[in-house]
């Protein structure tokens, strides 16, 4: 499914541009549009109703669609507007540390699990051709508005990472912060197998096993997780597989992995109260350091990693 299949929900669907994918500087009369399309997983057609999720780990959808009714400002966090603004956009600026000298300068990218776009919308900034794909539909609308303008193509694909759409081959897939959400990532890695070229690129990043549980947003009554099996879930709210780094190598085991990093200690981790108001420099600086202290090293709250399919 694919953008082409959209159909919007209030008024006639204006034309969309040749495509896909779809160029967004041609995309004005979509900016802000609400709109339907064929979901390549049968199942969140009726988790976006507000319906219980069929399975815990869908539970994430649920507790999502709900946000999106009593705190939208806090998840379209590309408006300028939205209280974690800054917030959001130092953490991207911290992963492209690690993952922008691996972009591809042309090509085609998938975002997985994109959310509101905060990768697309970079990646899209850069001119790259960017395929989201989130199971979050009112993401997508999200995703497509702050698309709209920027020199690239894009296509959106309402679906889970485990069924992925027939996507010609890509250059590089970013998957942040999402395989830790997916019912089965190693179904979803081979999904990213498939579509992603030889030689091509995987940036992705997962939350941690043990740094969550000390950060700002952890939830009452999960303190059971960070000494149980690290599955932090919370009925019809979240729903979350934290790794160690052996469990993101292992899941990893079918690429070279070039890069595994521990590292948000300080955005969104157990040391943003402790680090606040730090710029990206003042954050890698002393993410450096408490990488390197024993007592503090394994209390990042997401790893991040670069790895290569084999050719
Ligand atoms: C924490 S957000 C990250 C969004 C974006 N990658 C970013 O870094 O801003 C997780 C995203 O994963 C999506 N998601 C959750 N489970 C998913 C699944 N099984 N397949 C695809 N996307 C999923 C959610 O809808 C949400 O948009």
């Amino acid at each position: 499914m694919s953008l082409a299949d959209a159909r919007w929900i209030h008024g006639a669907t204006a034309p969309l541009p040749p495509g896909p994918p779809y160029p967004c500087v041609e995309l004005d009369a979509w900016s802000g549009a609400s709109f339907r399309m064929p979901p390549g997983d049968p199942r969140l057609a009726d988790l976006h109703e507000g319906g219980p999720a069929p399975s815990p780990p869908l539970d994430n959808l649920a507790g999502l669609v709900a946000a999106w009714q009593t705190h939208p400002e806090w998840l379209d966090f590309l408006d300028p507007a939205a209280p974690n603004h800054a917030d959001k956009l130092l953490e991207r600026a911290l992963y492209l540390r690690w993952w922008g000298e691996h972009l591809p300068a042309t090509g085609r990218v998938l975002d997985l699990g994109g959310g509101c776009g905060r990768f697309a919308a970079w990646l899209l900034g850069q001119g790259l051709d960017v395929e989201v794909v989130d199971a979050d539909l009112r993401s997508l609308w999200r995703a497509l508005q702050h698309a709209v303008g920027r020199p690239g193509r894009v296509d959106l694909h309402w679906t889970t990472a485990e069924r992925l759409p027939p996507l010609a081959p890509v250059d590089a897939v970013v998957a942040a912060e999402v395989l830790c959400y997916v019912e089965d990532p190693a179904a979803a890695l081979a999904q990213v197998r498939r579509v992603l070229k030889p030689g091509g690129v995987l940036l992705c990043s997962v939350e941690a096993r043990w740094g969550w549980a000390a950060a700002l947003d952890a939830a009452s009554g999960t303190l059971d997780a960070l000494l149980g099996d690290g599955v932090v879930h919370v009925p019809g709210d979240r729903w979350v597989r934290t790794f160690t780094e052996p469990d993101l190598r292992a899941l990893l085991a079918d690429f070279e992995i070039l890069a595994c990093v521990p590292t948000h200690y300080i955005p969104s981790g157990p040391f943003e109260l402790a680090g606040g108001g730090l710029d990206l420099d003042g954050v890698l600086a002393w993410e450096a350091r408490l990488r390197e202290r024993p007592e503090t090293a394994h209390l990042n709250r997401a790893w991040t990693a670069v790895a290569r399919r084999a050719v």
